[in-house]
């Protein structure tokens, strides 16, 4: 068990689609027991795998960031197989830290994926918890939610994050 550094915005792995995982093995369990204790101490409610420098299709959510029982879920090589509605909600990103802007997502999606023991699951997911299972999956896809932005909006946030970068308080 090992808090993780998380990649921020500008670093490649962020960008590079992940690779589908082959096999459920011990390194993989680290590996998300590893991303279970990064997401809980950054805090944060949900976290891929490339935002530890893991190119694998592994993502965790958990909308209590550990404070509830059974509300930790992990998804291997999840796909969206069903998305109704539509909302527009704030959102921020640990590989963006301190900014937050409003996105539009499915206000309802279905995931299909692995969980931990191997076994194929499917699983519903509402508001906040969609606006999650969409992020994430985005994260394994190469995408951050700066790329949905457009305009002024877009131009303001990377303008500040390259303001940062410069000034060496960024990464
Ligand atoms: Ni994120």
């Amino acid at each position: 068990m090992a808090v993780l550094p998380i990649r921020k915005y500008g670093d490649d792995v962020l960008r590079l689609p992940a690779r589908p995982v082959a096999e459920i093995d011990a390194a993989l369990q680290t590996l998300i027991d590893d991303m279970i204790d990064t997401m809980y101490a950054a805090p944060g409610v949900g976290l891929a795998a490339n935002q530890v420098g893991v190119s694998q299709r592994v993502m965790v959510i958990d909308l209590s960031v550990g404070k509830r029982a059974g509300e930790c879920h992990v998804f291997i090589n999840p796909e969206m197989i069903d998305a109704t509605g539509e909302i527009t909600e704030e959102e921020g990103c640990l590989s963006i830290p301190d900014f937050v802007e409003v996105v539009t997502r499915p206000e309802r999606v279905k995931l299909r994926y692995q969980d931990r023991t191997g076994a194929t699951r499917e699983m519903w997911g509402e508001g906040l918890m969609a606006r999650a299972m969409c992020h994430e999956i985005d994260h394994l896809n190469g995408t951050l939610f700066v790329d949905h932005l457009r305009g002024l909006k877009k131009d303001r946030i990377l303008k500040k994050i390259a303001k940062l970068a410069r000034s060496g308080m960024w990464g």
